[in-house]
């Protein structure tokens, strides 16, 4: 049966002036809406005590299995607001499927699609006012956070018997900032795996982020915005950016981004510019792609486009590719990122409520 959510506590943490201001330029995970939806499980009685109530810290045991085996899994997902003033999010039942693989990867228990949904609902209508207005050309939202984490304190290692779920909001503007849609570049990662064979690389839990930013570090003393890591056992194919996926535009008209091979993350903007980029007449491949092909492709001039793309980043080009010893660069005289473009504005009109939703991937909350 459904869970039933109470609102046990309602608060203004900010005056409409400085939301206003907030609003205008959230950047990226900055800034916080009032509330915070909340639901228990226990071993016991299951899920229970659904509750949104005023955005705060958790109070937790030092002992909390998650703070020390990373018991956890989380969501990102986006609330866009329409011209008529209704919000909407997108494809949501992805969301809550892989949530809920994820959740049964880390030993977690799962939450029924209705409840993940109805979890979203309750924020978006408590803080309505956080959803950004929708702008010409932009991409502000309200990004949504849904999380859960291992609550029991108890030291020994085994799935935990207590365990919260957790939906926070935050309005947001452009990931990399900056203004305009701008190339990033990007760092092989070769002296560091994001996740390994049989590892919980396929799933979105904390600890794959955590892997990553070591190789994005070294990417960022190398003057990138990202690094790029390859399969753990042959340091040879493409896997993905730690938060995000990656797709090659050939000038023959292949897009291809690599296959799941159970490390990389199945993300929902990924598959979506799967489907996008057959009716748009292109021809895409899910396949292992050998980094040295990047590079090859890229000094013959075959490379069109490489970019990224995730529900944070949209879809955002990428410029240089560099490495230890070297780097290559597809863009000549007069590189336009035509097909990125063309994909990010089809999806963002669909998103926006601009275009009529064919695919029915939009859910009214
Ligand atoms: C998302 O795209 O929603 C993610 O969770 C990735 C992270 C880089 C913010």
């Amino acid at each position: 049966m459904a869970l039933e959510f109470t609102v046990t506590e309602r608060t203004d943490r900010m005056s409409e002036a400085d939301r206003a201001k907030v609003l205008a330029d959230p950047g990226f995970g900055n800034y916080f809406t009032d509330h915070m939806v909340r639901i228990e499980w226990d071993s016991e009685a299951g899920w229970h005590d659904a509750s949104v109530a005023a955005y705060g810290p958790f109070q937790l045991d030092p002992a909390a299995a998650v703070l020390h085996y990373a018991q956890e899994i989380f969501e990102g997902m986006k609330a866009y607001h329409h011209a008529d003033g209704s919000v909407w999010t997108f494809r949501p039942e992805a969301n809550a499927a892989r949530f809920a693989r994820s959740a049964t990867r880390l030993a977690l228990p799962t939450l029924p699609e209705e409840d993940f949904v109805q979890s979203l609902r309750e924020i978006v209508a408590i803080d309505r006012t956080w959803v950004p207005e929708p702008e010409e050309g932009g991409e502000s939202s309200l990004y949504l956070r849904p999380f859960m984490f291992a609550s029991e304190a108890f030291l020994g290692v085994r799935p935990a018997k207590k365990v919260t779920y957790s939906v926070i909001a935050s309005p947001a503007g452009a990931y990399f900032g900056g203004g305009g849609v701008q190339p990033i570049n990007l760092w092989i990662s070769t002296d560091y795996a994001r996740a390994g064979d049989g590892g919980t690389g396929g799933a979105k839990c904390g600890g794959n982020y955590a892997s990553s930013l070591a190789g994005q570090l070294e990417g960022i003393a190398a003057g990138c915005d990202q690094a790029v890591f390859l399969d753990s056992s042959t340091h040879t194919y493409i896997e993905e950016l730690g938060g995000m996926n990656l797709f090659l535009v050939y000038k023959d008209g292949r897009i291809v981004t690599p296959e799941l091979t159970g490390s990389i993350l199945e993300g929902v903007t990924r598959s979506s510019i799967l489907e996008l980029a057959k009716e748009l007449g292109l021809s895409p491949e899910e396949r292992r792609i050998p980094i040295q092909e990047w590079k090859d492709a890229a000094d013959s001039g075959e490379l069109a486009e490489v970019f990224a793309c995730g529900t944070a980043a949209v879809i955002t080009p990428v410029g240089e590719l560099r490495w230890d010893g070297g780097s290559c660069d597809h863009r000549r005289d007069g590189h336009v990122d035509e097909v990125a473009l063309k994909i990010r504005s089809t999806l963002l009109d669909i998103q926006y409520g601009r275009v009529e939703d064919t695919h029915g991937w939009l859910t009214q909350l």
